[in-house]
This record gives structure tokens, C-alpha cells and sequence, in this order.
């Protein structure tokens, strides 16, 4: 499905938040817990370390940080957030949704709330719903975040899982422009052929909890790393190809392009098939893992950060996930205060 809102006032993004737990799980880590090498897993991933929440921390702490980041860099109440979005495969708990929980943290009292799960291409879909708010006139601040704390579904006894993920979370605060800047376009789909690709089988309907789900290991995540390999380097190619056509431009006006960040090799290869040179590709697997429905507003935070993107530019995000869900958009960038810092954070200890 793909669209464009060019006829209506744009959904922009006003401020970016992320939070990252202290706590590193370095490779050298991972060689004591499995048989593997700090050598293997950069060479086949590109990562060298990700961040672990606590145990016992829920997602909605790590969403609550996000958000609360994104609204302070914005100079936006809490009160004034309309519609909250949270995209996660690891909510607090089957319900009440996440969401909710992040809506009573911050105290956003007028706004409106829900979960939304497309796995890594979360934050890519959720962002599509919120900006059709903004854009509808209906809403003028929509909160989308992603947030995942992956360590309580990995199998840390699994090298072929446990290498990959991390723990973390990121926020945008969406509201509208009137400079033409903005999400102009999303091209998603989804693919449930792919459906048992990557996935957690048990704890849900289709398996509850039982003893025999919890003896035969049912409750971690599953997945043919090979297969999704192949699959997300053909799409995070093909859909940002399609799109800027679309839209009459080409692959030199791109000036950002931010791909989920599941595996280095991944993004590099859709990068090169899509014809963009290196500078222009952004990457912090290295340091975060891949961290699910989080992994593309923390790369645009760094990416600002960095001041690899400035108002005006065209950036492309895209993500292939479990679903097997692809999500891309097309952005025209805007001035975008973002508040993030990878290092220790005692907010939540002060009450913020
Ligand atoms: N350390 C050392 N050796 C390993 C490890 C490890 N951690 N893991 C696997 N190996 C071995 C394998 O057993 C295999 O050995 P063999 O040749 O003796 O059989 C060898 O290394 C090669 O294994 P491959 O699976 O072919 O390695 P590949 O280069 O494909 O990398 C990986 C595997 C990293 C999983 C890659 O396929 C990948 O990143 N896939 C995409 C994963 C992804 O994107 N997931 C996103 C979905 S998550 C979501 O939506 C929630």
C-alpha cells in the first residue's frame, strides 16, 4: 500500500527522544554465555555491543524515558500530546496496553492511547498512523514511539539469536507544518508467507502457556536468519527505489537513508542495490544491536546528533519484520531538537 499526502498539510517531525539502558552486553560478553566470537559476530552483523535493561524493567519504562525525552526537547507538555502510539513486541503485558501504562507515566491526561505491533517495522507503521492525524487536522501532537526490551524474549543460550538484540526505545513527537516538511509518503506491505520467519509461538491463543510450551523452549524468539536476510536486503531496496520514483526524484537527492538496523551487512547491501554511496547511509547497529520497533528513531536521533541530516533534506527510513511487515517513508526534513544520551540516566530516579 502506498500514499501520499501531498495535498494536505504534512505530519512533521517536531522533536526526537531516545533512552538506551546502562547496562552493556559486550561480544566479549557473549563468548563467555555461548560458542561464538567477537570476531564472528562483527564480521557477520557488524555489532559490538547492545544495552540490556535491568530485569524486571518493563517497555513501558523505556517508552516513558523516549517520550518524555522527545517532549522535553519540543518544550511540549505532556497535557498537550493527543494521541499516544507505542509499537512494541514485548508490551508490559497482553494488556492492558503499553501505551496506556506510558499515558499514566507521563501524566499526557487529554490524550488518547494504543499498542501497535509490526515488529521491526513498528515504528515505520506507526509513525504512517499518527502523521494521518496530523495531517486530517484532527490532532497537533501525536507521540509515536518504538520501544523493545528484546531481553526478555531472547534465548540467551541461542548464539543465532542472542548475538542480534538489544534493549531501547525512541519517540518522535509529531505535529503539523506549514513549510511543505514532513512525512510526504509511506510505502508498506506485508508478506505472511514469511509469517513463520521470525516469530515467539507460544504465549499467545494459538498456544497458550503451559507446562509443554515452557519445556519445549516456546516462548523465546524464533527465526531463519538466512531467509529474512535475502528478503529485507530485496525490499529496504526495492520500496525507497519505487517511492522516489513516485515522487520524480532519484537516488542523489536522498541525503539521509535510515534502514531498521538488524544486521549491518543487511543494510549496507539494500544501500549499495538502491545505488546510494556510504555517507549517505546511516548505521549504529554497532553499538545498540538490533532493538526492534527502536532502531529507527534512535538512528535519527544519532543521525541529528551527528548532524548528518538538516532541514530540508530528503531522508528515507525503511524496515522488513516479522509478518513479515516492510515499512518505508519519505521525509522532508525539519528543524528537529532531539534529546538523547547513551550514558548512565538517573531521570526516572528524580521523577521526571
Ligand atoms: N557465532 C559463531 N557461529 C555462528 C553463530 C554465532 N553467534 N551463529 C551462527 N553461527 C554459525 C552457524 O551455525 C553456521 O555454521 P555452519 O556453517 O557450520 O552451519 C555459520 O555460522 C553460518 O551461519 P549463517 O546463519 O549462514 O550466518 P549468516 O551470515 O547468515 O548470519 C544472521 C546469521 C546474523 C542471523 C543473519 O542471517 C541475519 O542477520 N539475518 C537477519 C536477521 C533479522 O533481520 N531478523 C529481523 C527480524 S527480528 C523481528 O522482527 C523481531
Amino acid at each position: 500500500m502506498t500514499a501520499t499526502d501531498a495535498n494536505r498539510p504534512l505530519a512533521r517531525i517536531r522533536s526526537l527522544g531516545a533512552y538506551v539502558p546502562d547496562r552493556v552486553l559486550s561480544n566479549a560478553d557473549l563468548e563467555r554465555m555461548v560458542e561464538t566470537s567477537d570476531e564472528w559476530i562483527v564480521a557477520r552483523t557488524g555489532i559490538r555491543e547492545r544495552r540490556l535493561a535491568d530485569p524486571g524493567t518493563p517497555t513501558s519504562e523505556l517508552a516513558t524515558r523516549a517520550a518524555r525525552r522527545a517532549l522535553d526537547a519540543a518544550g511540549v507538555s505532556a497535557e498537550e500530546v493527543d494521541l499516544l502510539l507505542v509499537a512494541t513486541v514485548t508490551p508490559d503485558m497482553a494488556f492492558p496496553p503499553t501505551a496506556c501504562i506510558v499515558q499514566g507515566n507521563l501524566k499526557a491526561s487529554q490524550a488518547w492511547a494504543l499498542d501497535l505491533n509490526a515488529a521491526c517495522s513498528g515504528f515505520a507503521y506507526a509513525l504512517t498512523v499518527g502523521a494521518q492525524f496530523v495531517s486530517g487536522g484532527a490532532h497537533r501532537n501525536v507521540l509515536v514511539v518504538g520501544a523493545d526490551t528484546m531481553s526478555t524474549i531472547v534465548d540467551y543460550t541461542d548464539r543465532t539469536t542472542c548475538i542480534l538484540f538489544g534493549d531501547g526505545a525512541g519517540a518522535a513527537l509529531l505535529s503539523p507544518s506549514d513549510d511543505g516538511t514532513g512525512v510526504l509518503a509511506y510505502d508498506h506491505e506485508c508478506h505472511p508467507f514469511g509469517a513463520d520467519m521470525v516469530k515467539l509461538p507460544a504465549g499467545g491463543s494459538a498456544l497458550p502457556t503451559s507446562q509443554a510450551t515452557l519445556d519445549a523452549n516456546q516462548h523465546t524468539l524464533q527465526m531463519n536468519g538466512n531467509a529474512i536476510f535475502k528478503f529485507a536486503v530485496r525490499k529496504m531496496a526495492e520500496l525507497p527505489a519505487r517511492m522516489l520514483e513516485q515522487h520524480g526524484l532519484g537516488v542523489d537527492d536522498v541525503s539521509l537513508y535510515v534502514a531498521h538496523q538488524a544486521n549491518a551487512r543487511i543494510v549496507e547491501a539494500a544501500a549499495q542495490r538502491l545505488g546510494l554511496d556510504r555517507e549517505r547511509v546511516f548505521i549504529n547497529i554497532d553499538r545498540y544491536g538490533n532493538t526492534t520497533a527502536a532502531t529507527i528513531p534512535l538512528a535519527l536521533c544519532e543521525a541529528v546528533q551527528q548532524d548528518r541530516v538538516h532541514p530540508g533534506d530528503w531522508v528515507i527510513l525503511t524496515s522488513v519484520g516479522a509478518g513479515l511487515t516492510v515499512g518505508t517513508a519519505l521525509l522532508r526534513w525539519s528543524e528537529t531538537p532531539v534529546c538523547f544520551e547513551a550514558g548512565p540516566d538517573s531521570s526516572l530516579a528524580k521523577g521526571a
